[in-house]
């Protein structure tokens, strides 16, 4: 604002005049602007004009306008650690997310991705659930943009999905030529925009492959500036060594790690996470590069196959599982093995043999009470700890509450209930540190000229609603949620009023360095 003086009938004035600010489309007014970085949160509007953030502080009239007082607006949340592969295509509102405040998705991980592919060949024992019609990833990203998603989506390249697709599920050390075969698949996801390499080295048949085979695999990703993710190869008793062989796999293959959910499995285990994290730390400190997520729940959650040899049924395991998606016995969904077994007067393992011998067995999907809660606080205090949901989607049974409720239970239960970490600090971990990690282009903090990814939402009252019981629910206290400058989420707003939600604006990213 520049003072100057005007002569207007003879005396002189002194009057501040402000340029007339610019008009924007849609602005936020008086909000507790929490930029991403880290830092406190200022008060003050944002204004969006088409995708991007155009002004922030003051901000001029606006086609829209948002109060927001008391509320704090933020990046909008990136899921570091997702299985929405399927879903961008069978869910394209993606609800679940949308009303968590999460903007944008890293799929791919685990070392299931939906491309490579082969089109019409189903999907089988991945996690994707539906049959590709495309065969790579720029085929991927074409059907998931004319589905239209509400969110933004990136991928990881799956070492499951390339290493099926080359030998099947032999439980043998690849050839040279089928080395190479999965190196050009690798390659050529990454010259298509992937923006790293993932592995589930607990799964089939990932956890056939040796280390040098993955160091191999992820110098591919390396050359083309991606990352390696790590669904490491055992998360209980064997859980240090299996983080040694990831660092291992970093510094041989030169690129930037992500250990997957990161978590000390099994009560022997408990307390694990520490020495863990120390090994992390020293790592980093000695020149690693390596970050970490996790979701905020004592349960883990996948398919049941992967987890049980029918030869020899783990009793602990079966001890701690409950059924979340069971296509072959749709009652036991929502109920413990345990409870299940002491009805039928057998053992929980004889419960586990009947579900996976049944017809479609091979598509239950099991919910294991594996996890300590004091390591889930332990690790959501480590500044490279990001937030991944790893949600799997088959909403027909009753999924883990992670893929309803993950970001939203950080916020209200660790951070404004346990206070095991600051808001502003959490809200860094969901947005710029992964934005910059997993390589999006101007997302991630609230600055002029980013893409206006936003989230406003009211932190004494944020909080995750979905149980194990009613896993469904949406979150309370997520108000706005802004993709690309358009609003998609805004719940008791009626659609065709203006600024209501609803909007499908998400687009298929390409890691930075692609273009
Ligand atoms: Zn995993
Ligand atoms: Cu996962």
């Amino acid at each position: 604002m520049r003072p100057f003086s005007i002569r207007w009938g003879g005396a002189d004035y002194a009057a501040e005049v402000t340029p007339s600010p610019t008009p924007v489309d849609l602005a936020f007014r008086n909000v507790a602007i929490l930029d991403g970085s880290g830092r406190p949160a200022v008060e003050g509007d944002v204004g969006i004009t088409g995708d991007r953030i155009t002004a922030v502080g003051t901000v001029g009239p606006a086609t829209v306008d948002i109060e927001g007082a008391g509320r704090t607006l933020a990046p909008g949340f990136v899921d570091v650690h997702t299985h929405d592969d399927g879903a961008l295509i069978r869910h394209p509102d993606l609800g679940f997310k949308l009303a968590q405040g999460c903007t944008t998705l890293v799929v791919g991980n685990c070392g299931f991705s939906a491309a490579p592919a082969r089109a019409g060949h189903p999907d089988h024992g991945g996690l994707i659930g539906l049959a590709p019609t495309w065969n790579d990833l720029d085929g991927f990203a074409a059907a998931v943009e004319s589905a239209g998603p509400a969110l933004n989506a990136i991928a990881l390249v799956g070492h499951n999905t390339v290493r099926r697709l080359v030998m099947g599920n032999e439980a043998r050390p690849p050839s040279a030529a089928e080395l190479d075969d999965m190196r050009r698949l690798v390659a050529e996801a990454m010259a298509q925009g992937a923006c790293g390499f993932s592995t589930g080295l607990i799964y089939e048949p990932g956890r056939y492959s040796d280390t040098a085979e993955v160091i191999a695999l992820a110098r591919e990703a390396a050359a083309a500036g991606g990352l390696y993710t790590s669904h490491i190869r055992n998360e209980g008793d064997h859980l240090l060594s299996a983080i040694d062989e990831a660092i291992s796999i970093g510094r041989e293959a030169g690129l930037p790690v992500q250990i997957s959910h990161h978590k000390a499995a099994g009560a022997r285990n408990w307390g694990k996470v520490g020495e863990s994290l120390a090994r992390i730390d020293a790592a980093n400190a000695a020149g690693a590069d390596i970050t970490l997520d996790v979701y905020p729940y004592t349960a883990g959650s996948g398919p049941m196959a992967q987890y049980f040899r029918l030869d020899r049924l783990d009793p602990e395991l079966a001890a701690v599982i409950r059924f979340a998606s069971c296509p072959a016995f749709r009652h036991y969904e929502g109920r413990m093995a345990v409870d299940l077994a002491a009805e039928q007067g057998v053992a929980p393992v004889d419960v586990i043999r009947q579900v996976l011998t049944a017809p479609e067995g091979d598509r239950t999907i099991c919910i294991q009470f594996i996890i300590d809660e004091a390591d889930v606080e332990t690790n959501l205090r480590h500044p490279l700890m990001m937030v991944g949901s790893d949600g799997i989607v088959d909403l027909a049974g009753r999924p883990h509450p992670r893929l309803f409720g993950t970001f939203p239970r950080v916020l209200g239960h660790y951070v404004r209930e346990r206070e095991v970490l600051g808001l502003a600090e959490a809200v860094r971990r969901m947005t710029s540190l992964p934005a910059d990690r997993f390589g999006l282009v101007d997302r991630g903090r609230v600055v002029e000229g980013h893409l206006a990814d936003l989230v406003l939402f009211d932190p004494a009252t944020v909080a995750d609603t979905a149980t194990y019981d009613e896993p469904k629910l949406a979150p309370t206290g997520i108000e706005v949620v802004l993709v690309n400058g358009a609003v998609a989420h805004r719940p008791g707003v009626a659609p065709g009023d203006p600024g209501a939600g609803g909007a499908r604006a998400g687009r298929f990213l390409r890691r930075a360095t692609a273009r």
